[in-house]
């Protein structure tokens, strides 16, 4: 038995997985995916193409990219995974009704309990897109309305928001969606990435490990970040607000939501700053938003200034699907959606090289204590 290393207190710094997906080069300031920066992907490939970068290795050929492209957006809803939604109460959290359908996707998947890697990467961009069209109609579901199947003649990222926001929708708005959604692709081992890792190590399944993932998004010191981004900056309503609502906070040694990062720390997260940009180009496209971009500026500046900390994705994420029209609590399903991607990859890494994991503790609990 090897001895057991010094405790790190939320096993800061410390180095749990192998893995050729993906790194957070915080020397570089550069997001590695498979060796390509995550920005050039973000700026250059649509989400299809990163799917199939993270699953088969390689960014797909033309005919490749349609047919993953396809297998998203043809995937089945087995209509009870719905019939279960609609038993849930409209008022339990969207990420806690996305927990269950996604538990419920196993018992339709006859390889639900295979952990062979080919069969998890094979079965892949059909989860993906299940996922997707599951988000798209979690409102939609909520509020009784019929939910509404993708169509293959549009890429998984136009459907997605299509169903969403169910309405016609510009080339402008497609295309930033399209690029929140690869900012949240894959992004090395946070909290989510490292829950469904410790899952499948059990060699348990694919359903089980993601999950696990939903149900550790949800925080809000995690995924859960972009939908209070947004409450914050409906409370604060104008950049003299939004400096108000801040300074109170912190003067309540609160947390301000989207900002801060555990392995940023006090650096810009480069998704960040490209959602910033994102964000201006959909504000100059649609011709409205302005003050979103004025008051996130504002808190970008006071919160630099004040603690020393900068913006995490999030922060940028919530005004661009707020400016969709997106409803506030599907942002962190959103979140999700796009994460499956690399959720899926971390998998099927984990079951190729599978190690179980299983730490020790520092105990400082009682001893030798008599019955
Ligand atoms: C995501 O891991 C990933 O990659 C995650 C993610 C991904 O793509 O999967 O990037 C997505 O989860 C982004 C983070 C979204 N969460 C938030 O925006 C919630 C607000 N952020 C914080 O709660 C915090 O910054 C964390 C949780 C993100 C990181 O916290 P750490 O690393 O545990 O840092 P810490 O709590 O030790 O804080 C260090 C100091 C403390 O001050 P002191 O007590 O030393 O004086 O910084 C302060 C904290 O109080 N601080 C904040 C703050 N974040 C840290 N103070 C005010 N507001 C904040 N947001």
């Amino acid at each position: 038995m090897t001895e057991p290393k010094p405790y790190s207190p939320g096993l800061e710094g410390v180095i749990a997985a192998e893995t050729s997906l993906s790194f957070l080069d915080t020397e570089k300031e550069e997001i590695v995916i498979r060796g390509y920066d995550l920005l050039e992907l973000i700026r250059s490939k649509g989400y299809g193409d990163v799917v199939g970068l993270l699953l088969e290795g390689e960014l797909p050929m033309p005919e490749r990219l349609q047919a993953i492209e396809r297998e998203m957006t043809q995937a089945e809803i087995p209509t009870a995974v719905y019939d279960i939604l609609r038993l849930l109460p409209a008022s339990m959290h969207a990420m806690d009704r996305l927990r269950t359908a996604v538990s419920a996707l196993a018992g339709f998947d006859p390889e639900a309990n295979s952990t062979d890697p080919n069969s998890e990467r094979r079965r892949g961009p059909k989860v993906i897109g299940q996922i997707a069209q599951i988000v798209a109609n979690l409102h939609h579901i909520a509020v009784g309305e019929k939910p509404e199947k993708f169509d293959p003649r549009y890429t998984l990222a136009e459907n997605f928001l299509r169903v969403l926001v169910r309405r016609s929708v510009s080339p402008a708005e497609v295309r930033a969606f399209e690029q929140s959604l690869i900012a949240y692709s894959e992004h090395e081992l946070p909290n989510s990435t490292f829950a469904a890792r410790v899952v499948a190590s059990t060699l348990s399944d694919l359903y089980g490990a993601l999950t696990a993932a939903v149900a550790s998004l949800k925080g809000p010191l995690h995924g859960g970040a972009n939908e209070a981004v947004m409450y914050m900056l409906l409370e604060a309503q104008t950049p003299a607000g939004l400096e108000a609502l801040i300074r109170r906070k912190l003067a309540q040694k609160e947390r301000i939501m989207g900002f801060g990062h555990r392995v940023y720390m006090r650096k810009m997260d480069p998704r960040a700053q490209l959602l910033k940009e994102v964000l201006r180009s959909l504000v100059e496209a649609s011709g409205k938003g302005h003050e979103y971009v004025e008051m996130c500026q504002l808190g970008e500046d006071l919160m630099r200034t004040e603690k020393g900390l900068y913006p995490n994705l999030d922060y940028y994420a919530a005004p661009v699907y707020y400016l969709l029209g997106i409803p506030i609590e599907l942002y962190t399903p959103i979140f999700f959606a796009a994460r499956s991607v690399g959720l899926i990859a971390h998998v099927i890494e984990q079951h190729a090289e599978n190690r179980l994991y299983r730490p020790r503790v520092s105990y400082k609990g009682p001893r030798g204590k008599k019955i």
